[in-house]
């Protein structure tokens, strides 16, 4: 396993492997990785010869008021996890090699952002667009790896591969939890005692959401109205949102009669922190 911090390098050694007729995958991160990531590596090297993971936390998708300079890094930690995870390269950029003095060109997208987190994030979805872009043209891979951890991010990226014609397969992978429930994140770092605690309530409500949606319910804002009051019920949680929207729009509708997507943001205390369930998966 090798850990390289430039373009260059990361090109060499794909055209290494496709010389010798090897597939690839690409594992896009922000680093300080979990077993969530974890599995999206699994999945690639089970499906490709070679993985490639990217380990950045890109400038470009946080808003001027978000954590991008108390973002946890530890690469030491992500080597030892890609390794025992069977990837083959991380790709490890100082900012200046992925935004060069004059970079000045965006991939932006007017539909499915409008929605959830592209409305408490303005500038996100754009950013996301715009390195994932950049990846992709970078190591070129036969298949790439995204959770449903962030759903609305895996309908952004299927978007745009469809709308701009890239060539690589986009696989959506299962969230995955820690062994009370709550999604595995990096930032759950950041949360106290207490607010570990506390921030069950996220997944709490999506059980119960789905239970409801199992039970046949399929008037959203009772779904809704209920995962509200017991995320309302603890006292260091504040809702961002709690919305259930068409899987194919991200628009919100009002009764279950289309694949849809039941997304929630949740302050708990500053972290702000998301889940969601499709009901296809239910
Ligand atoms: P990051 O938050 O590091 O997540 C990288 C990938 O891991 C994403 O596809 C995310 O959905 C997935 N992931 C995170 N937690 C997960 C969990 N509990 N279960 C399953 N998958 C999980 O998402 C980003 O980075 C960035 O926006 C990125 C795509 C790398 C662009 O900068």
């Amino acid at each position: 396993m090798k850990i390289v911090k430039t373009i260059a390098e990361v090109r060499a050694q794909v055209k290494e492997w496709r010389a010798q007729g090897l597939t690839v995958g690409l594992v896009p991160t922000m680093g300080y990785l979990h077993e969530g990531h974890a599995s999206l590596i699994d999945a690639s090297h089970r499906d490709n010869d070679r993985t490639v993971v990217s380990d950045f936390v890109n400038p470009m998708q946080f808003g001027p008021t978000e954590d991008l300079e108390s973002y946890p890094r530890d690469i030491d930690h992500d080597a030892a996890l890609v390794e025992a995870h069977g990837g083959d390269l991380i790709f490890h950029p100082e900012p200046e090699e992925m935004y060069h003095d004059g970079f000045s060109s965006f991939v932006d997208m007017t539909v499915l952002t409008q929605e959830l987190c592209g409305l408490s994030r303005p500038v996100h979805f754009r950013g996301v667009c715009t390195v994932v872009s950049k990846l992709f043209n970078i190591v070129k891979p036969d298949r790439a790896y995204f959770g449903k951890k962030d759903a609305q991010q895996l309908a952004v990226i299927r978007h745009m591969v469809d709308d701009l014609n890239m060539d690589i397969e986009i696989i959506g992978c299962p969230i995955i939890r820690e062994a009370d429930g709550l999604a595995k994140s990096s930032r759950n770092t950041y949360l106290s005692e207490a607010e570990r605690k506390a921030a069950l309530v996220l997944s709490k409500s999506i059980f119960l959401g789905m239970d409801m949606v199992k039970k046949g319910e399929s008037n959203c804002s009772a779904i809704i109205g209920s995962m509200k009051k017991l995320i309302e019920a603890e006292p260091l949680a504040r809702i961002d949102y709690v919305k259930i929207v068409d899987c194919a729009t991200m628009q919100q509708i009002t009764t279950l009669d289309r694949p849809a997507l039941c997304a929630i943001a949740v302050y708990i205390g500053s972290t702000r922190l998301i889940d969601n369930f499709f009901t296809e998966d239910v």
